[in-house]
C-alpha cells in the first residue's frame, strides 16, 4: 500500500466554473483519487477555493457585498457543486483560512531569513479620494493606442495592448471614478527566484517521465530571455494575507497583503491542516503528508492543472518550498491539460458561453458529464465539446452498451429464474475466451489509470463493457433456455457477476451508476479484480439481486437542439 497525495489547482472564487475548468483539473484528479483508493492505497485528495486578489474584490463589489461575505457564499456554492459532481476531496478548503494566513506568513519569514526576499521601492498610482493605491484593474482611462475610453490599467480590452497604469489618458479610479490621482512611491517585496534558478533547473532535470507539456513550459520560463525573473509577491490591497515575517510585523509593509499567486499554492498545505483541524487530529496528521522529515518521504505527490498554471507549479511554488530551507514535500508528477473548447469557439465566463457546473447538473446527472468529459479530456491537444458528440457518447456508451447490458441480464434472469443468481450448468470455451479477453483488458485499464492516460483508460473501460454485451448477444441465453435451461443459467450467472465487476471498474468514472449497480447486486464487495477469473464467481448461486431502474436515459434530438440554443451565450 502506497501513500498518494493528490492536489487539484484551486478554482478562483469569483463565479461558478464551466465544464472546461472542471475537466482541466478537478475532475481528472478525482478520477485518479478514486482509482487509487479502490486499489487500496492511502489517499489525501485536496482542493480549495482561491479567494484573494483583485478579481475577488471586484466580483464582490459587483455583487454589492463585503468581500469576506461574498467569498463565504461563493465557497458554499462551489462546495455544493463539487459535491454534485461527486468530487471526492478529503478537504475542499479556503485560501482565506487562518491556517493559510499563518503558513503563508511562515514561508515569507523563512524566505526572508534566507536572503531570498528583496524590498523594492516603486511608483504606483494613488487615489486621494479613495485613500488607496490602484493596482492593475482598479484604474481606468482612455487607451493611448486606440482611444477606447474604458481601458484598464493592465490592458486595453478593445485593442488588447498591454498597458501601464501611467500610460492611460484621463485616468480615473474604477472604484469611485475620481480623477484626483497622483503617482506615489510604495514598497514591495520581490521573491528572488533568479537565485534559485540552478536548483530549480537541476530539480526539473532529475524528474523522470514528466509529460512534455509540463517540462517544455517550465524550461521555456527558465531559459527564455533573462531566465527566471524575480517576482513581486505583495500588493497594496486590503483583501489578502497581511504581509508579516512569520508572526512578526514587517516594517514598512503595514497595510499590504501578499499577491494571490504567492498564497494560493500554499493553500494545498494549509487545506490539509484545515482537514486535520476539522477532524480534531493533531498536526502530525497533516505533516506526515507534507514534511519529508515527518513521514512524507514515502508519499507520492501528484498535481493536476491546466497548462496556464504550469509555470507557477514547476517554478514559483517549488521556489517557495525550496527557498524556505525546510524539508517540504515537492511534487513528484504534474499532470497538465490543454483547453476544452465549446461548440466551435471557446468557453467564456465573461460572455456566459458554454455550460457551467450548475447548469450541467440542472439538465442531467453528474455521471453523464463525467463520462463525456473524462473520455474526451484535452490531454494531448485542445478538444471540443459539441452537443452532437455528447449525445452520441451518452446514447451509445452509457445507454446502449453499459445500461442495456445490465437491463437485459437482470430482466431476463428475473423472468426465467427469479431474482437470485441461478444455479446449474457449466461454462465452456466461449466463457474462457471472454475471461481471457477481460483479463487482458483489465490489465491495460489498470496500466492506463496508473499512467493517468485518461482517454485511453476510458476507451478500455468502454471495450470492457462492450465485451460483455457481445458475449451476451453471442451466447443468447434466451434461445438456449428453450433447449437447455441449465446452460442458460450458467450464462446468466456469469453475466450477473460481470455487472458486479463493472460496478467496481467503472466507479472512478461513473460513481453513481456504480453505486446503483452494487446495490442492485446486493453486494458491498468493491474488491478490485486483480485476477478476473478469480473475481468473477463472487456472487454465488442463490445470491439475491434486484433489477435496477434504468441506469441511463437517452438524449433525444429535440433536447439536444434545445440545449444547444440555450447555451450559445449570454448567461445572465
Ligand atoms: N485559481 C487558479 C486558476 O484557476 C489556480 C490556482 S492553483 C494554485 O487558474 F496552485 F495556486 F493553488
Ligand atoms: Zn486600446
Amino acid at each position: 500500500m502506497a501513500r498518494i497525495l493528490i492536489t487539484s489547482a484551486i478554482p478562483y472564487i469569483n463565479g461558478i466554473k464551466h465544464l472546461g475548468n472542471l475537466v482541466g483539473s478537478q475532475l481528472p484528479a478525482d478520477l485518479y483519487a478514486r482509482y487509487m483508493r479502490a486499489r487500496g492505497h492511502e489517499v489525501m485528495f485536496i482542493c480549495a477555493t482561491d479567494e484573494h486578489g483583485t478579481p475577488a474584490e471586484l466580483a464582490a463589489a459587483k455583487a454589492g457585498k463585503p468581500v469576506a461575505e461574498y467569498c463565504a457564499e461563493m465557497h458554499a456554492v462551489q462546495k455544493e457543486l463539487s459535491d454534485g459532481f461527486r468530487l471526492s476531496f478529503d478537504k475542499f478548503g479556503r485560501s482565506s483560512s487562518p491556517q493559510n494566513r499563518a503558513l503563508t506568513q511562515h514561508f515569507a519569514g523563512k524566505l526572508a531569513e534566507n536572503g531570498l526576499i528583496e524590498e523594492v521601492t516603486e511608483k504606483q498610482v494613488y487615489s486621494v479620494a479613495d485613500g488607496r493605491f490602484l493596482p492593475d484593474r482598479y484604474i481606468e482611462g482612455t487607451c493611448p493606442n486606440c482611444g477606447y475610453d474604458k481601458a484598464r490599467g493592465d490592458q486595453c480590452e478593445n485593442c488588447t495592448k498591454q498597458l501601464d497604469p501611467t500610460d492611460l489618458i484621463d485616468p480615473r479610479s474604477a472604484i469611485s471614478g475620481s480623477t484626483d490621482l497622483e503617482v506615489r512611491e510604495t514598497k514591495h517585496l520581490y521573491l528572488r527566484q533568479s537565485a534559485l534558478r540552478d536548483r530549480l533547473d537541476a530539480w526539473i532535470d532529475s524528474q523522470s517521465g514528466w509529460p512534455v507539456l509540463t517540462t517544455s513550459i517550465a524550461k521555456k520560463w527558465l531559459h527564455d530571455g533573462d531566465g527566471l525573473q524575480d517576482r513581486g509577491i505583495t500588493r497594496d490591497l486590503d483583501w489578502g494575507v497581511p504581509v508579516k515575517k512569520g508572526d512578526q510585523d514587517w516594517p514598512g509593509m503595514e497595510g499590504k497583503v501578499f499577491y494571490v499567486w504567492f498564497d494560493a499554492p500554499i493553500e494545498y498545505i494549509a487545506a490539509t491542516k484545515e482537514w486535520a483541524d476539522a477532524e480534531g487530529l493533531p498536526d502530525s496528521a497533516w505533516r506526515r503528508w507534507w514534511r519529508t522529515d515527518e513521514g512524507a518521504g514515502d508519499v507520492r505527490y501528484v498535481q493536476f492543472m491546466g497548462k496556464d498554471n504550469v509555470p507557477f507549479h514547476t517554478l514559483s511554488f517549488p521556489a517557495t518550498l525550496m527557498g524556505s530551507g525546510e524539508p517540504w514535500k515537492l511534487v513528484d508528477y504534474i499532470k497538465s491539460f490543454n483547453y476544452l473548447n465549446y461548440d466551435g469557439g471557446q468557453f467564456s465566463t465573461s460572455q456566459g458561453r458554454g455550460v457551467f457546473m450548475d447548469q450541467a447538473l440542472d439538465i442531467l446527472p453528474s455521471d453523464y458529464w463525467r463520462w463525456w468529459l473524462l473520455s474526451h479530456a484535452p490531454e494531448n491537444s485542445d478538444s471540443e465539446f459539441t452537443w452532437e458528440n455528447f449525445q452520441a457518447s451518452v446514447n451509445k456508451d452509457l445507454a446502449d452498451v453499459l445500461g442495456n447490458f445490465v437491463s437485459r441480464v437482470t430482466k431476463f434472469c428475473r423472468s426465467k429464474f427469479g431474482e437470485e443468481v441461478p444455479a446449474g450448468g457449466e461454462t465452456g470455451p466461449r466463457e474462457a475466451a471472454l475471461i481471457d479477453d477481460l483479463a487482458r483488458r483489465v490489465a491495460a485499464y489498470n496500466a492506463h489509470m496508473e499512467a493517468m492516460e485518461i482517454r485511453k483508460a476510458a476507451q478500455e473501460l468502454r471495450a470492457i463493457w462492450a465485451a460483455g454485451n457481445e458475449y451476451l448477444q453471442d451466447a443468447a441465453p434466451w434461445a438456449v433456455f428453450k433447449e437447455d435451461p441449465d446452460a442458460a443459467a450458467a450464462i446468466v450467472r456469469l453475466s450477473l457477476n460481470l455487472i458486479r465487476l463493472y460496478a467496481v471498474l467503472s466507479e472512478p468514472f461513473v460513481p453513481d451508476a456504480a453505486a446503483t449497480l452494487r446495490q442492485a447486486m446486493h453486494t458491498e464487495d468493491a474488491g478490485w479484480p486483480d485476477d478476473v477469473a478469480a473475481a468473477l464467481p463472487a456472487l454465488p448461486p442463490g445470491h439475491a439481486f434486484a433489477v435496477p431502474d434504468n441506469l441511463f436515459r437517452k438524449i433525444a434530438d429535440e433536447e439536444r437542439e434545445d440545449w444547444q440554443a440555450r447555451f450559445a451565450g449570454q448567461r445572465r
